[in-house]
């Protein structure tokens, strides 16, 4: 096993039912630490950054508009193989899809408004870790 560091997104939609406390109970039980948190508002500008993989998808601006809707918490997780274990526990991107248990399955209201995001490649996890966290 290889400790990993990911980078996860509390979504607005999540933060604004007050499911901040249940998500991280989630993290903490399936072995992932907290290392670095923010609570913040992303700018349409860092949003754009953030999802820049998606700005010819037809999605993209609805994606912007919620992302800018309210607060986020930013978390910096830590674990064996963190990356893939947090994917698992949040689950598909489609709550209709995500398996039982999963963050999605219990929390998220649709594809777009999915409660959560995490890094999917050791990559994407350390361009997105740098968006947020000096090192
Ligand atoms: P996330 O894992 O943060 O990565 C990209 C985000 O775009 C995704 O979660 C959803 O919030 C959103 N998204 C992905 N696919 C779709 C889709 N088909 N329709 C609408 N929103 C989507």
């Amino acid at each position: 096993m290889a400790i990993q560091q990911t980078l996860a997104i509390i979504k607005p939609d999540a933060v604004q039912r007050n499911l901040i406390g249940s998500i991280i109970q989630l993290m903490e039980a399936n072995k992932l630490v907290v290392k670095k948190i923010i609570m913040m508002n992303l700018s349409v500008n860092q949003a754009e950054k953030f999802y820049i993989i998606h700005k010819d998808r037809d999605f993209y601006s609805k994606l912007i508009e919620y992302m800018t809707s309210g607060q986020v918490v930013v978390i910096l997780l830590e674990g064996d193989n963190a990356i893939k274990a947090y994917r698992d526990l949040m689950g598909s991107t489609n709550p209709e899809e995500a398996e039982e248990k999963t963050i999605r399955k219990l929390y998220a209201v649709n594809t777009t408004y999915n409660s959560v995001h995490g890094s999917d490649s050791p990559e994407n996890a350390r361009i997105e870790i740098g968006l947020f966290f000096k090192s």
